[in-house]
């Protein structure tokens, strides 16, 4: 974004401070100014106060929404560990920049989700410690939008997010028959960067599953968003860094065999399992199937994705090759030969580019068009595939194709 000097504002330090007519020093005074007890949780306030003060850019902070600006406020759907509602927040973010008037305006009337937890007027200390690990991470622009923290009249804490579109499972089951390997080489891109923000902090995700893949849809690209990082969990119980609530059918077979890393090894650790969640993300957007969706998320899935290393159903011969050797590195069973969430979001990129760069395909922009071809062949449709693979990967890191 060009920058320009706030108006009237002496704080312009040649450090890119200011944007338009934001300024750093002056919007965190002006939110200062604001600062009160504004929940029945000193904790939360102080949570809500840490990101203000600490806000670089207009966005990258949470705010207190007060519980009476959110309207017809309706069930949307239920998780794990708390449902989700939609409501219209009457003031919105402040995001809008208006040039005529030269000022950041709300949008107003915005359509956010409301993430409910089950018991969240008895939040705990730790849970809330694990929210302010990743409260940078929340409001990363990069992520999916989150907007703030309002308490209901029960004294509930909700937290207030975006309402996307569809998750990538819904995305999926709409939309996978039409969408090309660009397509889905673009979305898996998007997810690669989000990743990659989070690991360069130094942090991981943990629960990475395709309910916390959250889809824009827009005009030219699908702007996949990562969401609810560093928000799961039970909020009402102790935990411990390496306590894991992640999705058994996602989750990597070190972590369903209870490993645990040592404390020095906990960051390098979660990483590497959030890769492996990527490649079981991979496989889904491959065949626009739930994986292992036929079976229960019980001990049996655990126990044979751990001893069987099973993998879930995918379509190799449909699949560029180059698309089915990362996605085989990333199930990985040796965590160290996982790529890194920057060589992902180094490769997909430049994927990316490669696919664009007609005509001088390269060998692996020929891949994709080859693979693209056979998925509007008719005969080779994925419904006429009888033929399954069942990928296993043997302790030394060796693939096999079985039946
Ligand atoms: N901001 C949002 N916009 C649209 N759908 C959302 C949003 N947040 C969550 N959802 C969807 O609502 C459902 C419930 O979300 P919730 O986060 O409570 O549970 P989950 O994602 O299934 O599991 P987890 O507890 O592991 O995050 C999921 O299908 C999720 O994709
Ligand atoms: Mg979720």
């Amino acid at each position: 974004m060009d920058k320009e000097v706030a108006t009237g504002c002496q704080h312009d330090d040649g450090e890119g401070k200011t944007y338009y007519s934001w300024c750093q020093q002056c919007a965190i005074k002006e939110l200062e100014r604001g600062f009160c007890e504004w929940t029945s949780s000193p904790h939360v306030n102080k949570l809500i106060q840490w990101t203000q003060k600490n806000m670089t850019h207009w966005y990258d902070h949470l705010s207190f929404i007060r519980y009476d600006r959110l309207k017809n406020i309706k069930f949307y759907s239920d998780g794990r560990y708390g449902s989700i509602y939609e409501a219209c927040w009457l003031d919105g973010p402040r995001w809008v920049w208006n040039s005529q008037k030269n000022i950041w305006e709300c949008e107003k009337n915005i359509k956010v989700a409301l993430k409910i937890f089950k018991n969240s007027s008895n939040m705990s200390v730790d849970f809330l410690n694990q929210v302010f690990n990743h409260v940078k991470l929340l409001t990363n622009g990069s992520l999916a939008d989150f907007f703030g923290i309002t308490e209901d009249p029960s004294g509930n804490y909700i937290f207030v997010m975006k309402l996307y579109t569809d998750n990538l499972s819904e995305y999926l089951e709409k939309n996978h028959e039409l969408m090309s390997w660009w397509d889905i080489v673009d979305m898996l891109y998007s997810i690669a960067e989000g990743l990659d923000q989070i690991h360069a902090g130094g942090r991981f995700h943990s629960n990475l599953h395709f309910g916390n893949i959250l889809i824009a849809d827009g005009a030219s690209s699908i702007d996949a968003r990562i969401s609810d990082v560093g928000l799961h969990g039970p909020v009402d119980e102790q935990r411990s860094p390496t306590d894991y609530y992640g999705k058994i059918s996602f989750t990597a077979p070190e972590i369903l065999r209870n490993e645990k890393p040592e404390e020095t090894k906990i960051c390098k650790f979660y990483q590497a399992a959030d890769i492996y969640s990527f490649g079981i993300i991979m496989a889904m957007i491959s065949t626009g199937k739930i994986p292992f969706s036929d079976r229960e998320e019980d001990e049996k899935l655990s126990e044979d994705i751990c001893n069987k290393n099973l993998h879930p159903e995918i379509f190799k011969e449909s699949m560029p090759q180059s698309y089915y050797d990362l996605m085989i590195r990333c199930l990985s069973s040796i965590p160290e030969q996982r790529p890194s969430a920057n060589e992902l979001n180094l490769l997909l990129g430049k994927w990316v580019s490669d696919l664009g760069d007609k005509p001088n395909f390269s060998e692996v922009a020929s891949q994709f068009h080859e693979a693209n071809d056979k998925k509007w062949e008719p005969t080779v449709s994925m419904d006429n595939i009888d033929e399954k693979y069942y990928l296993r990967i043997s302790e030394e890191g060796e693939t096999r194709c079985l039946a």
